[in-house]
């Protein structure tokens, strides 16, 4: 694994290499949904259009070699991110919703007989619900779901004690979106491994802050989305173990993902080609792949380090605010707090804290189970990058007041 050096936290200097952080006030606590990008993933973007633009794979000529290099360099920074045993692991998609949707009509189709059980937590994104919905549907097996307490946490214990000779599925988050609850997926996956019963974590919250180590936490499957780790949308990551891959049956059809055509029968091209039908999303994964490094070079211990310091500090700020209820007060937590204020609700409270330039997000948060657990319709979420600081909370709050303000008078 990668040995990250301590570094001193300097806002300043952060910022600036953001530019949509230049003209203006905005105060951006929305990185949960999706975090801005800093200029190394613009450039790098620019730079591939401008200079090294042309299909991948299958050209001769020295243009398309170069893309296919910096395509596959992209992958390999992935492979290092996630800690993974080989590239062949590393399937570039669209984001964490088709990852979980293509594990699901592949692997998990093949594997799953009537009966057989699968495991989600309570506090599942729909992502992660919907995608095994519809393959229990076809296979008549049941989803189960383990339960989170009032903090917010989804144990080990409540996840084990569904566990039966039918569960064939783990599929959990790592962090919940809505709560922000860190979830110990290292113990669940390494006794679901113990087992025989399948892995997937869904990372879309826990790769922009935390080390991944895929072949520590000996997950089978682990997903996230670019666009969440500061690149580009369009553009996630499917990690899976190269022996479950390698047998299961391919996913979409199409060019570069085949051996042989005839009209008879196609044979597949090995991995991770055989997962990546059609011309891929080049320029999102070497965009991808200069986020991943923009954050290596600061050091994910330092990115945790920043976002559990600012979100504790957040929520103190917070907490001062007579009438306002955090949502979950899980031990371990992620750069995420959900927090409802007196009876305002919560599109309303977004709308107007909107005209003071303050972005959070509002709603459900894509977890309607997670929000009918804590019997609220919807919260307020604030959710923080590296490029957040204490201000921003200290904005939000006095946001909140003049809001409350405003519906004193009504
Ligand atoms: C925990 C979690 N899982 C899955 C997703 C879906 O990610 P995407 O829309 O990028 O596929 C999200 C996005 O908010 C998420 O937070």
């Amino acid at each position: 694994m990668i040995k990250y050096q301590k570094k001193r936290y300097n806002h300043k200097e952060i910022k600036a290499q953001f530019p949509i952080f230049n003209s203006g006030d905005l105060v951006y606590l929305d990185s949960a949904a999706s975090s801005q990008k800093p200029n190394s993933v613009l450039k790098s973007i620019n730079e591939v259009y401008t200079n090294h633009y042309a299909n991948i794979h299958r050209g001769v000529y020295k243009l398309s070699q170069v893309a296919t290099d910096m395509h596959e360099d992209a992958r390999e920074i992935v492979k290092n991110f996630i800690n993974a045993n080989s590239v062949r692991e590393i399937i570039f998609v669209r984001g964490a919703t088709e990852a979980i949707n293509l594990v699901a009509s592949t692997v998990a189709d093949t594997k799953i007989k009537e009966g057989d059980e699968i495991i989600l937590s309570r506090l599942e994104h729909h992502s992660n619900i919907v995608p095994w919905q519809i393959i229990a549907k076809k296979h008549n097996a049941v989803i189960k779901i383990a339960e989170s307490d009032e903090n917010g946490e989804v144990s080990f214990e409540s996840v084990f004690k569904n566990v039966t000779s039918k569960t064939k599925f783990i599929s959990i988050t790592h962090i919940s979106n809505a709560i922000g609850s860190i979830i110990p997926v290292k113990q669940i996956c390494k006794e679901a491994k113990s087992r025989g019963i399948y892995t997937l974590i869904d990372g879309c919250q826990a790769a922009p802050i935390l080390e991944v180590d895929v072949q520590d936490m000996e997950c089978d499957f682990y997903v996230f989305s670019g666009h969440k780790t500061y690149g580009p949308t369009g553009i996630g990551v499917l990690y899976g173990r190269e022996e479950i891959l390698s047998e299961a049956p391919p996913y979409q059809g199409g060019g570069d993902m085949i051996d042989k055509v005839t009209f008879e029968n196609t044979t597949y091209a090995g991995l991770p080609s055989k997962y990546e039908a059609g011309t891929p999303n080049i320029v999102g994964a070497i965009g991808l792949g200069s986020a991943l490094k923009w954050m290596q070079e600061i050091g994910m211990n330092n990115i945790y380090d920043h976002s559990k310091n600012l979100i504790n500090e957040g929520i103190s700020i917070l907490k001062n605010i007579k009438g306002l209820r955090i949502i979950g007060e899980p031990s371990n937590r992620g750069g995420v707090v959900s927090f409802i204020y007196k009876d305002i609700h919560s599109h309303d409270l977004g709308t107007l804290l909107n005209t003071y330039n303050i972005a959070v997000r509002t709603g459900h948060h894509c977890a309607q189970p997670t929000m009918e657990r804590y019997r609220v319709p919807s919260t307020v979420r604030a959710s923080v990058g590296y490029y957040n600081n204490k201000e921003d909370f200290e904005a939000l709050a006095e946001g909140i007041l003049k809001v409350g303000k405003v519906f004193e008078k009504v």
